[in-house]
């Protein structure tokens, strides 16, 4: 199901310009301090909690504590999401619209945990709706993240990322996702020992991946919960980077470089892709010979070759990254 008067004026989802988002800090809405330090920190993006991080009675202040830091100001030019609590609790309305109401303007996303149908979406969707034709604010600017963190939301993950034109990124939960199926694991996002679930998690990013790609969505790893193991969380975040996610939630200032190194190309690979891009471009126009295939150093380059360096190159320059060579073509 697919929201539809609702979205009447919204962007096509294809329209919507999604920054990168490597690094993704994880702040709870009720540490005022947290929040300060966050400001300065250089994760893409920041989330402000009021969902499992804060304790049910610290989440009337932390919605106070949010609605204020992000009116303040000071966040740069970062991602600023807020997560509510979800549908079957009941504080999500209440966070909606404090935050919304009272943020609306400085606020990017709401990020929604534990989905469980696209219905839960498009419920999101039309409060947001609402709230914005309310204030007068512009319709459908405000994003939605959908956190997929149990067996329900990964069977409806397709019908989710799809559920309406707000959806930016799909988010695997594994703490509450390991738990809702019974995953007996000591370390969230890796195997316990003598235990071979590694291909448990393949299935679950691979699946939040593929809608993802399909839809047009950013595809999010959640969090790793060692924070002093940072080579742990390396690995960890490398396997999702592998796949092709967009990603990774960092718990501790600790965490921001590495995932930001991770989830960038590497410099030589992003030379690389910028080349492919100039050697394709040349050598299928007139002056290159219009060939559909060439020689790149040892390499055969084609269409596809120029599709999978297109992938890179986008990464490497929404990353800021700058070329160290330049392939030229041949001189006679
Ligand atoms: C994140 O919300 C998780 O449950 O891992
Ligand atoms: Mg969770």
């Amino acid at each position: 199901m697919a929201a539809t008067d609702a979205n009447a004026n919204h962007s096509s989802p294809t329209s919507r310009i999604l920054r990168p988002r490597r690094s993704n800090l994880a702040v709870p809405g009720s540490s005022t301090k947290m929040i300060d330090k966050a400001k300065g920190l250089p994760a893409d993006q920041v989330f402000l909690d009021i969902e499992d991080a804060v304790a049910p009675l610290a989440k009337p202040d932390a919605r106070k504590n949010i609605v204020a830091a992000l009116n303040e100001g000071g966040w740069g030019d970062k991602i600023r999401t807020v997560r509510v609590n979800d549908w079957t609790t009941q504080w999500t309305y209440t966070d909606v619209v404090t935050v919304v109401e009272g943020a609306g303007q400085n606020l990017d996303a709401i990020m929604l945990p534990k989905v469980q149908s696209a219905e839960q979406v498009v419920a999101l969707d039309l409060m947001l709706t609402q709230i914005e034709k309310s204030l007068g604010f512009e319709v459908g600017r405000i994003g939605i993240e959908a956190q997929i963190e149990n067996a329900k939301g990964l069977l409806a993950v397709d019908a989710i990322a799809q559920a309406s034109p707000r959806v930016e990124t799909i988010i695997f939960g594994p703490a509450d996702f390991m738990a809702s199926i019974n995953m007996k694991s000591l370390v969230v996002g890796e195997q316990p020992p003598g235990y071979d679930v590694g291909d448990a998690y393949h299935h679950i990013l691979m699946s939040i991946l593929m809608a993802a790609r399909a839809h047009d969505k950013q595809a999010i790893d959640g969090p790793y919960l060692q924070i002093r193991d940072v080579d742990g969380f390396r690995r960890v975040a490398g396997r999702s980077a592998a796949l092709g996610l967009d990603g990774k939630w960092v718990l501790h200032p600790g965490q921001i470089d590495a995932a930001n190194e991770v989830f960038s190309p590497r410099q030589e690979d992003y030379d690389h892709a910028e080349n492919i891009l100039d050697a394709y471009e040349w050598y299928t126009s007139e002056a290159g010979g219009k060939r559909g295939a060439a020689m790149l150093g040892d390499e055969m380059i084609d269409e596809a070759s120029r599709k999978m360096a297109l992938v890179v190159a986008g990464k490497g320059r929404a990353a800021g990254m700058q070329r160290t060579n330049r392939w030229e073509p041949p001189s006679e």
